[in-house]
């Protein structure tokens, strides 16, 4: 090629927050599997944008994020998150300090969760032994209100007359955009089926909203199989009847709790992605495994990046990169296939060492 012709290649910016405890660890391992990604495959590469924002910067500093920080993130294609929550702040002050902002004020009104097992590894379901693709979930999450919208406020604070209020709000908007996602998401999924969650016989407001919009968005998509479960049955179903379901639609509070038990099914917290999207991509988007910052593990380079790399294959994917982001995901699962695991797979093996074996894998793929 003469001298003076240079391919072009695309340019991905990257905020990249890294956080707490074994947010650092993991955030570092997925950048560098995304960096040899990016110089394997060739046609893109990342321009990563590292943000301290920490409980111990917090902790000197009096703020997680800084006055502009929302808008230094608008600048970015999309956000790598890690974790963040530590001992010594209390976990509210970190969630509402940093990432709930980030979600709702992004419009990241869908967090979207997806759980498989992946080869080599094992589900403490029994059933699932013999057929582990009997579990092969797509939990989508409502993200911007519910249960977690952050209306409420305590009276008589220090006093034995102490009063808190915690409101949840669902709107007809919120509701049904989040429906019509989980609508669109099943009809990609080959069996097409849809399970919304609730707790409407309990709580007859919210709940009984959520039940209508859910019904009203159906007739829109006459393809898509449906049922409806109340959350605590649901807890039951998914642990004995696994096969039975596929996409999966439930509050804020619901679908983070559903998620947990989902990844515990499926192996490990430490494999479980997730995305927070704002479908319109008029923001940026956020990945981050669905685990925190695990301070009982953290700084022992043993945490698990799998949920860290499915998370960032599935930016690479948000991002247009879809082979690119398939190879990710083919690698991370020889990976898992050849016994390269970390502790809480039943493994040996610790968090550089998995991180090595990825990008080797993505040298042999590409
Ligand atoms: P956690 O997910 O941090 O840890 C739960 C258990 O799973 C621990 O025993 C931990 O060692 C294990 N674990 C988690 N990720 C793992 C991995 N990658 N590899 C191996 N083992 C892993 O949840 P926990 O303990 O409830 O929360 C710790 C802190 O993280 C709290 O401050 C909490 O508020 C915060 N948090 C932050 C989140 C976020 O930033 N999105 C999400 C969840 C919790
Ligand atoms: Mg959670």
């Amino acid at each position: 090629m003469p001298s003076h012709i240079r391919t072009v290649s695309k340019i991905h910016r990257i905020a990249c927050i890294p956080g707490d405890g074994i947010g650092v660890d993991i955030t570092n391992a997925a950048e560098q599997v995304l960096q040899k990604l990016s110089s394997t495959v060739g046609g893109f590469e990342f321009d990563f944008n590292t943000f301290d924002w920490s409980s111990s910067n917090y902790l000197s500093r009096g703020w997680y994020m800084p006055p502009d920080g929302l808008d230094q993130l608008k600048k970015h294609d999309a956000i790598y998150f890690g974790a963040v929550g530590w001992p010594d702040v209390p976990d509210h002050i970190s969630l509402w300090g940093l990432i709930l902002p980030i979600r709702k004020a992004l419009n990241q009104y869908v967090n979207v969760r997806p759980t498989r097992i992946l080869p080599g590894t094992t589900s403490p379901l029994s059933s699932c032994a013999a057929n582990p693709s009997s579990l092969d979930w797509l939990i989508i999450r409502e993200n911007s209100e519910g249960e977690y919208s952050g209306q409420g406020g305590t009276s008589h604070e220090h006093s034995p007359h102490a009063i808190a209020t915690e409101v949840s709000i669902f709107t007809q908007v919120g509701i049904e955009r989040i429906m019509r996602f989980a609508f669109e998401a099943a009809r990609l999924r080959p069996r097409k089926k849809l399970t919304m969650v609730t707790k409407s016989n309990a709580q007859r407001h919210g709940m009984v909203l959520w039940d209508k919009v859910f019904y009203q968005v159906a007739k829109e998509y006459p393809d898509i199989e449906i049922d409806k479960m109340l959350v605590d049955a649901m807890t039951v179903r998914m642990v004995l009847n696994p096969q039975s379901l596929d996409t999966i639609v439930a509050t804020n509070l619901h679908a983070d709790i559903l998620s947990d038990l989902a990844a515990a099914l499926s192996g490990s917290i430490g494999i479980a992605p997730s995305s927070n999207l704002d479908p319109t991509r008029g923001n940026p988007s956020m990945f981050e495994p669905i685990h925190g910052s695990a301070p009982d593990i953290a700084g022992k380079g043993i945490a698990n990046p799998v949920g860290a790399f499915w998370s960032a294959a599935e930016m690479v994917r948000w991002l247009g990169e879809e082979e690119a982001a398939d190879g990710l995901m083919k690698a991370v699962e020889n990976v898992t296939a050849a016994g390269v695991k970390t502790k809480d797979l039943g493994g040996e093996k610790n968090t550089k060492e998995v991180t090595d074996a990825v990008c080797a894998e993505i040298e042999k793929l590409f």
